[in-house]
């Protein structure tokens, strides 16, 4: 009812509306299923079940708690970016609603670190895991010292922190991927986290990428990752490409595909970097999970945990929910007492 009657707004009316209907607890809470084969962690982050949501839909950290009312077992906030910004002109978000998929092109609108720093000071204690994914500010001349910005602001008040290196939609962001540039990146978040633990356990930082990299970018990226000994990779962002998205309405848009289009290339790459990372680090799959069959595919692939932003838009908040039944169902079914013992057995064979 309440999905129905968002899909008649315009696409980013509609999302301030869920927001609001979020924050005052006005969307229904939903109890996710319990079952202990759905129990999972990541980073040493334990997780009731491997459902998150995914960054951007709560850019600004402010509808949390509604969030995990929603039954995720974890939340990304942001992306946020040291100052306040805009965003590009709209129209920039676009659904393909035949095609379960959405176009965006926000551009890090964001109400800047030190709003989201103020608001995640003041949360009452949390739900479940929280993450901050952050970036750079559009145009930034030095954006390795952005993030870093970000790092220190927000390391206190989060359980990690995803470095956003993907968005299509900031120019030059995404050549933050390559092995020069990522190894100066994260050289400086790491010895950054390593002054903010001051001897205790550091908060998993985590590196969000693109599912456009040429095969041997895929390969120096785990290279690096490994070598500067992040904990995890989100795999991954929005596409550039348009996989099995017909021509039409919306098509040539530019900015970033995700939903259903995005689901085979998502789970291939997830793939990849299962071997490639030799299955060392924690992945958390994200990109086109609309149901349960989708979720246990990923996990399939390598993932430890999952994420979503699209289903969301079309399935409603009863989402969570559904995709767990349907994937307890399907662990059950193939004799898997845990979702770790599913993990990666795609991606070896
Ligand atoms: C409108 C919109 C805004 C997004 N904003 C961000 C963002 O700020 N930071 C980020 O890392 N990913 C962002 N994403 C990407 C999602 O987190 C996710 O990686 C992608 O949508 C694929 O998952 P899905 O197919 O389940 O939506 C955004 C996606 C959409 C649709």
């Amino acid at each position: 009812m309440l999905t129905r009657a968002l899909q008649l707004l315009p696409p980013e009316t509609a999302h301030g509306a869920a927001l609001w209907a979020l924050r005052r607890g006005l969307v229904p809470m939903v109890t996710p299923p319990s079952s202990p084969r759905l129990v999972t962690s990541f980073c040493g982050i334990d997780l009731a079940h491997p459902l998150g949501l995914a960054a951007g839909f709560d850019k600004n950290a402010t509808a949390i708690s509604g969030l995990f009312g929603l039954g995720f077992s974890f939340v990304e906030v942001g992306t946020v970016t040291p100052r306040p910004q805009a965003g590009n002109p709209r129209p920039r978000l676009f659904r393909l609603r035949q095609q379960q998929a959405l176009i965006n092109r926000m551009g890090f609108n964001n109400d800047g670190l030190e709003a989201v720093r103020a608001r995640l000071a003041v949360r009452a204690p949390g739900r479940g895991p929280l993450g901050a994914n952050i970036g750079a500010n559009r145009g930034a001349t030095d954006p390795v010292a952005d993030y870093v910005l970000c790092l220190r602001g927000l390391y206190e008040l989060v359980d990690y922190v995803a470095l956003n290196v993907s968005s299509p939609n900031t120019p030059g962001l995404r050549d933050l991927q390559s092995r020069a540039r990522l190894d100066e990146l994260l050289g400086a978040l790491i010895a950054a986290r390593t002054a903010l633990a001051g001897g205790s356990r550091a908060k998993p930082l985590l590196v969000k990428i693109a599912p456009d990299l040429a095969p041997d970018d895929e390969a120096a990226l785990a290279e690096v990752a490994l070598a500067r000994g992040v904990d995890g990779l989100i795999v991954g962002n929005t596409t550039i490409e348009r996989p099995e998205i017909v021509p039409g309405r919306y098509r040539d848009e530019p900015g970033g595909l995700s939903g259903a289009p995005l689901f085979l290339k998502s789970t291939e790459q997830l793939g990849r970097f299962y071997r490639l990372t030799g299955g060392k680090l924690a992945l958390i799959g994200v990109g086109g999970i609309l149901r349960g069959a989708d979720a246990y595919a990923k996990v399939r692939a390598g993932a430890s945990a999952l994420q979503l932003y699209t289903a969301l838009i079309y399935r409603g908040p009863r989402v969570v929910s559904r995709i767990l039944g349907e994937l307890d169902r399907l662990l059950e079914l193939d004799g898997y007492a845990r979702l770790g013992d599913a993990r990666g057995v795609d991606a070896t064979t």
